[in-house]
């Protein structure tokens, strides 16, 4: 999932996982997992069968949040208390889930402040497959680190999705990560998905107008920066919200039609929201 700062990436990974700050929620639509609409069940059944068990989040900026106070080991107890309660401890999954992020076992008696942030952020991730979920949302993982260790997490998410062939939710603003690990992506504009289609599509062909923007404004070597003004949904005025095209104010081929909402067109092997394609 792309889309500029503010354009809902991670209000979109937080309603699937459930984890919307009230007043936000989810007004309508549907989120299938195996045919089943999770929108549906109850908190309960939710807590119980899905958060963590089949989808697990990586939060953003969740590196900086873990408790500078505990050892790690002790932040891994934590979640395992919590799921299978005091007496089911188990050293050996933690342990195991450690490895899968090649991260040693002699880390969980430190403390957060020892650890580097690229430690930090596999420590997150190990944390969020320690229940093995099939789906992992994982929010700016790479945010703030350096290029090295953003090539470490980029392997580690790379293995996960090969290796344990889990579904990966990547939600990034960075186009280069983007062309390293993802099979498809959904384009966001102000809170909505305003293209969705196959990697190769979007950049041989982006069909919707912002995201021909956001794919020629992608830096490319040798060629000079040139600003993107950047709009957050705040700014957007509301009216706009609830009827026409949300980009209608920054589309260079806006006309009168698109002062109504776009239906999501199908095109090629994905979907366009755009009166241009109708
Ligand atoms: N579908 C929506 N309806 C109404 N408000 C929304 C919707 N999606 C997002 N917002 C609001 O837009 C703001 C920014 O959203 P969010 O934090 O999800 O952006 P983001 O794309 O993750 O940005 P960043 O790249 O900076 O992390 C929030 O205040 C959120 O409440
Ligand atoms: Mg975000």
């Amino acid at each position: 999932m792309v889309g500029e700062s503010g354009s809902g990436k991670s209000t979109l990974g937080n309603a699937i996982i459930r984890s919307l700050e009230p007043p936000g929620r989810i007004t309508s639509g549907k989120i299938l997992l195996d045919d089943q609409d999770i929108t549906k069940i109850s908190d309960n059944d939710f807590n119980e069968n899905i958060r963590w068990k089949k989808i697990a989040m990586v939060f953003q900026g969740a590196m900086n949040s873990l408790d500078p106070v505990f050892s790690i080991e002790d932040q891994f107890k934590e979640i395992f208390i919590q799921h299978y309660g005091k007496n089911k401890y188990d050293k050996e999954s933690i342990e195991n889930s450690l490895l899968e992020v090649n991260l040693d076992k002699s880390i969980l008696k430190q403390y957060p402040h020892e650890l580097s942030g690229g430690m930090k952020q596999r420590v997150i991730i190990a944390m969020a497959l320690i229940l093995n979920p099939k789906i992992l949302i994982a929010d700016e993982p790479t945010t703030a680190l350096d290029v090295l260790i953003q090539a470490q997490i980029i392997n580690l998410l790379k293995k996960l999705k090969t290796n344990e062939k889990k579904t990966i939710i990547l939600i990034t603003h960075d186009f280069g990560i983007v062309s390293e690990l993802a099979d498809w992506i959904a384009v966001m504009y102000a809170g909505q998905i305003v293209e969705f289609n196959r990697l190769g599509d979007i950049y041989s062909s982006p069909n919707h107008p912002y995201t021909q923007m956001l794919i020629s404004n992608s830096p490319k070597f040798g060629s000079t920066f040139t600003e993107i003004k950047q709009t957050s949904l705040n700014e957007i005025e509301t009216k706009n919200l609830e009827s026409g095209c949300r980009y209608y104010g920054r589309c260079p081929y806006a006309k009168e039609i698109c002062k109504q909402n776009p239906p999501l067109i199908k095109i090629n092997n994905g979907y366009v929201k755009c009166w241009l394609y109708e």
